[in-house]
């Protein structure tokens, strides 16, 4: 028999498609294998604030087609400081809660990493976000569906720009990383992508200019990662209408909506089959881990790793891209 006889489950950070797909499989595995559930709302907030409720399996009931979270979500500065987490831990003794899931992304396993260390908790995470950035996982929960919606709206902006015979630069989220740039513009047909794990070793944009860019074409599409290494695609503009003008510009910035709407089959999959090994987990005494998953089998990787190294992006799929979009 498990020592473990309530679990709490929370979300916390940006929202991500596939988060209540995980809600509701890691709530009726822990009731099947005859655990109490309590759901924490607003993430880490909540958990000082005391924004509990117990769930039966009811309680999750028709939401693995919704997109954002149930449970709330919210980024908390007060569990970045020691007494805010001491609070947390009072909260989870009173709540007799004796171990946690935390879906998040990098803040939220950070977070959960110093709290399990600092009293010694059993947590588990499970990466749910769209920017896909955390290490030893191929991919995150909502990564799929966000990557869906960015290709629906630059079908869209393709019809524009190739009617005008623009430019355009399409920014897509991803906080540091260029996941959803590169392989958004792959599979958009996009030109180019431009992202910050890159923009150290080569200019991109030049790069792309000068070696035959739109030889064969008279309007472009380049995805622009988010972030203060790329300059985002306002940045990239900016140089191009000085240092080329001979290009009609106009930029693009998808925000948020990338973050919403229902999740597609493989985040409702990828989800559910996370969320039960989280529970799987915690009856096998594992601590402090996030499920991952490589080539299709689930694995747990610490949370020092899965947050700490940088997860690199696959360099074949650049040249591919260069390849595929002459
Ligand atoms: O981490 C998910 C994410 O959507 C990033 O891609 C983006 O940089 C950030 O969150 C935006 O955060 P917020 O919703 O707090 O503005």
């Amino acid at each position: 028999m498990s020592a473990i006889k309530c679990i709490g489950i929370l979300t916390s950070g940006g929202d991500a498609p596939g988060m209540n797909a995980a809600i509701r499989a890691v709530t009726r595995s822990a009731i099947y294998n005859g655990m109490t559930v309590k759901g924490i709302y607003r993430g880490y907030k909540g958990l000082i604030t005391g924004e509990v409720e117990t769930f039966n399996s009811q309680s999750v009931s028709n939401i693995i087609q919704r997109g954002g979270t149930i449970l709330k979500t919210a980024r908390c500065m007060e569990f970045k400081t020691p007494e805010g987490r001491k609070v947390a831990y009072d909260r989870l003794e009173a709540e007799k809660i004796d171990a946690l899931v935390a879906i998040g992304g990098d803040g939220t396993l950070t977070g959960a990493r110093i709290f399990a260390q600092e009293f010694n908790f059993p947590i588990v995470g499970l990466p749910g976000t769209i920017d896909n950035d955390l290490f030893g996982t191929d991919v995150t929960i909502g990564y799929d569906t966000a990557l869906n919606t960015i290709i629906e709206c630059v079908d869209k902006i393709r019809d524009t720009a190739s009617s005008h015979e623009r430019l355009f630069f399409i920014e897509v989220m991803g906080r540091d990383a260029g996941f959803l740039a590169l392989n958004g513009a792959i599979a958009s047909g996009a030109e180019a992508a431009i992202i910050p794990e890159i923009s150290m070793e080569t200019d991109q944009l030049s790069d792309m200019i000068e070696t035959g860019f739109r030889k064969s074409k008279n309007s472009s599409i380049v995805l622009v990662a988010e972030s203060e290494i790329t300059g985002g695609a306002m940045g990239v503009a900016e140089r191009v209408k000085k240092e080329y003008p001979q290009f009609d510009v106009r930029v693009s910035i998808l925000g948020h909506l990338q973050r919403g709407g229902s999740p597609s089959a493989q985040d409702r999959i990828l989800a559910t089959r996370m969320g039960a090994a989280a529970i799987d987990a915690l009856l096998d005494d594992q601590r402090n881990v996030m499920i991952g998953i490589q080539n299709d089998q689930l694995v747990y990787v610490p949370f020092s790793k899965a947050i700490k190294n940088d997860k690199p992006i696959n360099r074949e799929l650049l040249n591919t891209l260069r390849i595929v979009s002459m």
